[in-house]
């Protein structure tokens, strides 16, 4: 895949209440357990702390990421795309975009956790220099599963090395 194939008209901005509906309806067909509408509304509450971003081509919602900055730290806590635009540059440009606005805030490191399986996820994170730095043993559920953790130590260092990427 290359991802210079990026939607023409593909717009990243903060999410809105309004687009709810419609990242619920990817987090159902994204995850087997997925966030309930009260989780994603408590994360939109936690101003100061918490940043979403939402991928939108005209008024079509594509794809979210949930974020927190704390103590100098981005935590990503949510990304999805929805399974018809996936492999279009969607993922990276929310995690661009996240990432920056992330290090504005003060982040310098970055970090999360994904399925030791979820392949495509690790993929992506690993283009924003993500690396593997730990593993929490049964942290899912629905299958029971470990989480790899991921950190990034240079989130300035990371999104420069990747500005310049083609
Ligand atoms: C992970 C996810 C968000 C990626 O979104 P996407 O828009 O399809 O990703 P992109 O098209 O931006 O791809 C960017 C990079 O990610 C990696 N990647 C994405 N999909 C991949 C796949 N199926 N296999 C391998 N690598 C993949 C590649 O490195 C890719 O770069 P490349 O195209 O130059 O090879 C998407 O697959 C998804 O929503 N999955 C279900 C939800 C999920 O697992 N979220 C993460 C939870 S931790």
């Amino acid at each position: 895949m290359s991802a210079r194939r990026v939607l023409p008209d593909l717009t990243i901005a903060p999410v809105r209440e309004e687009d709810l509906p419609a990242i619920l309806a990817i987090e159902t067909t994204s995850f087997s357990a997925p966030w309930t509408e009260e989780m994603f509304r408590w994360e939109l509450g936690q101003a100061g702390t918490s940043f979403a971003w939402v991928a939108r081509q005209g008024d079509r919602v594509l794809g979210y990421l949930f974020t927190w900055v704390v103590a100098g730290e981005c935590h990503i806590n949510n990304v999805a795309v929805a399974p018809t635009s996936r492999g279009q540059g969607i993922g990276d440009a929310l995690l661009r975009t996240g990432l920056t606005a992330a290090l504005a805030r003060g982040a310098r490191t970055a970090l999360l956790e994904v399925r030791a399986s979820n392949h495509a996820a690790q993929a992506l994170y690993a283009r924003w220099g993500f690396a593997v730095a730990g593993r929490r043993r049964r942290y899912y559920s629905h299958p029971t599963e470990d989480a790899l953790l991921m950190r990034c130590d240079d989130l300035a260092g990371a999104l420069m090395r990747r500005g310049r990427d083609p």
